[in-house]
């Protein structure tokens, strides 16, 4: 008889009223980065939001979201408070354990860990939970977005052909879980050049993606440029959109938060 899968019962996290996974078929495409930044657009149009950082293995959010080193109180009945920082609730095992400790964890750990910070974090009430997933599209994504209910799904990419079969598999993933896919955000979709905001050059050629998201009838949210700019505000812990308003960037990450009010 094979042991029971700990991820077999899905559970709703007391007091989170939607739930919304952002995703990517491969690593290093910018989810970390567009979780913070549209976490901060949702709650700029005042909304609770709570971002969980559930990339057990390279956790980002600590930083991007300007809360290295820090260690979330404990409360009487044993739950973790999470980390309030630019008017989000953050958690992440980056809180938890030291960065080279998680590394090792496998089978029963990893579960454990998984079902901490779902399910022993207080949240208090929220409108919504973001959550940044580990890259990719394997056993501990899926196991993830079946645990919780999640309400949609965004998968993040890069423009270029090479990236387009990542995007595949997250919508592959997505489908075979029932969790509707929001959409995709093509991100680093350009790059800005700092010395001439008015040049945009195309780093990564452009692939198929548009018609791609077309013929299956897939929305694509927005497109975010690659920009200095936009990294040296996660690098200081302060998402873009949480220093800036009105410009480009700014205005795509709201105009991206419209939408999923709208459809979540
Ligand atoms: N639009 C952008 N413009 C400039 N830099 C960006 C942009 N998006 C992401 N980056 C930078 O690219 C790097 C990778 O981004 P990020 O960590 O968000 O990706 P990720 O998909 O979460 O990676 P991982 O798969 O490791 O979790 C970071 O240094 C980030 O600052
Ligand atoms: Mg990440």
């Amino acid at each position: 008889m094979s042991s029971p899968n700990p991820f077999d019962q899905q559970k709703p996290i007391p007091g989170v009223h939607k739930i919304i996974a952002v995703s990517s078929g491969k690593g290093g495409v910018g989810k970390s980065t567009v979780s913070s930044n549209l976490a901060v657009s949702l709650a700029q149009a005042g909304k609770r939001v709570g971002l969980l950082d559930a990339d057990i293995y390279g956790p980002s959010q600590p930083r991007m979201m300007g809360a290295l080193n820090q260690k979330p109180e404990i409360t009487k009945d044993n739950k973790i408070k999470p980390i309030e920082r630019h008017g989000i609730k953050v958690m992440s095992m980056g809180f938890l354990v030291d960065e080279d400790m998680a590394v090792a964890w496998r089978g029963p750990m990893l579960f454990k860990a998984m079902n901490q910070l779902f399910y022993d974090v207080e949240w208090g009430e929220l409108d919504y939970l973001l959550i940044d997933l580990p890259p990719g599209t394997g056993d501990v994504q899926l196991s993830m977005v079946q645990k919780v209910p999640v309400d949609g799904a965004i998968t993040v990419c890069t423009p270029q052909n090479i990236a387009l079969a990542d995007v595949k598999k997250s919508l592959d993933m997505f489908q075979r879980v029932n969790v509707p896919l929001l959409g995709v955000i093509e991100n680093m979709a350009y790059f800005i050049n700092p010395a001439n905001p008015d040049e945009k050059l195309q780093i990564f050629p452009k692939g198929d993606l548009l018609s791609f998201l077309d013929s299956k009838q897939i929305t694509h949210i927005a497109e975010i440029p690659m920009m200095t700019e936009i990294a040296l505000a996660s690098e200081m812990g302060i998402p873009h959109t949480a220093q800036k308003s009105g410009d480009p960037v700014s205005e795509a990450y709201k105009l991206v938060a419209e939408k999923i009010m709208q459809q979540v």
